[in-house]
């Protein structure tokens, strides 16, 4: 049996906490990502010039790549109160006009899974990127009224795991589009000394390389390998992380050697096993394993077509030759 949780990109209890004391604050701080930085440096100092409110932004990019994270940095440099609401969590397109009309000028407003938002709630939002108007219907019927007010100017941070399902008018209204893409090794190497160090964790340089490799290329996930890897070498060892203590903790923690989770073992398993390698829909795949499509489609499948697993072609989803050989090799390891 795999341990599932420990790869699974999505947020768990335990990164609440690590997010606490790890989250970078200052562009400076953020690791990696450098095209983003820097032009998002550029346009924020700018916008501080003119004493102008920056753009609106929107990210996106998969789960635990640094989305949230980035959000609060932004509101950092830009010196605003953050406010923060999820997409799913609008109930109704008023609670989003009580929100915003309680912000302050400078303000950030983080919309997290803005894909997500109702449509009332979305379309509220337009004229509020626009032109910084709120526009609400009161009442209902023929005893409706219109309200239209200015608001102060804020700046809105929309993040997405799924830039396709945005619609087009929200992607208009963005001023900036940022696409957070994997990250090296090395930059995971990075990540991973900081975490160290704040956490005052003895970790040597094999040790990180090793957890670097097998951390899925994302931030949340290498820093609770870190966590658990910690662990298993306070009980275990003498609370050094050694690359021989991390390939024991790793081993124990089931974690492959590509950082592939069950689901995307199952899947490439699947794909090759039952139909030949593919290529097959995603419905059909979908259903041969028992996961709903947003997940593969924006967990599994951003990470295999990095590692060159997997080939998304207009007939449907290709295993490839490179994801046949691991395959057999785990088997081999087995
Ligand atoms: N560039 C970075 N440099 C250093 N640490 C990072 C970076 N990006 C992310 N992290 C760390 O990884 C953790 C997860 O990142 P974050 O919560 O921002 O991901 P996310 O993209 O918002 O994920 P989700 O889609 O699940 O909301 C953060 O708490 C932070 O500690
Ligand atoms: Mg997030």
């Amino acid at each position: 049996m795999k341990d599932k949780s420990v790869l699974d990109v999505k947020i768990q209890k335990e990164d609440k906490v690590l997010d606490l004391a790890l989250r970078p604050k200052k562009l400076l701080e953020y690791v990696g990502q450098k095209q983003i930085k820097q032009s998002l440096e550029i346009f924020i100092m700018a916008a501080k010039k003119r004493q102008e409110t920056p753009e609106h932004v929107l990210l996106y990019g998969p789960p635990g790549i640094g989305k949230t994270t980035l959000a609060n940095v932004i509101a950092n440099e830009v010196g605003g109160n953050l406010r923060v609401v999820s997409g799913p969590a609008v109930e109704r397109a008023g609670d989003l006009a009580s929100l915003v009309t309680s912000l302050s000028p400078g303000d950030v407003l983080f919309i997290d899974e803005i894909h997500r938002l109702n449509t009332q709630a979305e379309e509220l939002l337009y004229p509020v990127m626009e032109d910084a108007i709120l526009d609400v219907m009161l009442g209902k019927g023929p005893g409706a009224k219109n309200l239209r007010m200015e608001l102060p100017p804020i700046t809105i941070i929309g993040a997405t795991t799924k830039a396709g399902s945005l619609s087009g008018p929200l992607r208009d209204r963005d001023g900036m589009t940022y696409r957070l893409d994997f990250y090296t090794d090395a930059e995971i190497d990075d990540i991973l000394k900081r975490s160290a160090k704040i956490l005052g964790i003895k970790l040597d340089s094999l040790g990180r390389k090793e957890i670097a490799k097998r951390s899925r290329k994302t931030p949340r996930i290498a820093n609770r390998l870190l966590k658990r890897i910690r662990d298993y070498a306070e009980v275990k060892e003498d609370g050094k992380i050694t690359l021989a203590v991390a390939q024991k903790a790793l081993k124990l923690l089931n974690v492959d050697e590509k950082g592939l989770d069950q689901v995307d073992q199952k899947l490439l398993e699947t794909l090759v096993d039952k139909f030949s390698g593919g290529p097959v829909g995603l419905k059909t795949l979908a259903a041969a394993i028992g996961e709903d499509e947003e997940t593969i489609e924006t967990v599994c499948e951003p990470y295999l077509i990095r590692l060159g697993f997997l080939k998304r072609a207009a007939k449907g989803r290709e295993a490839t030759e490179r994801a046949k050989e691991h395959l057999k090799d785990m088997k081999r390891k087995e």
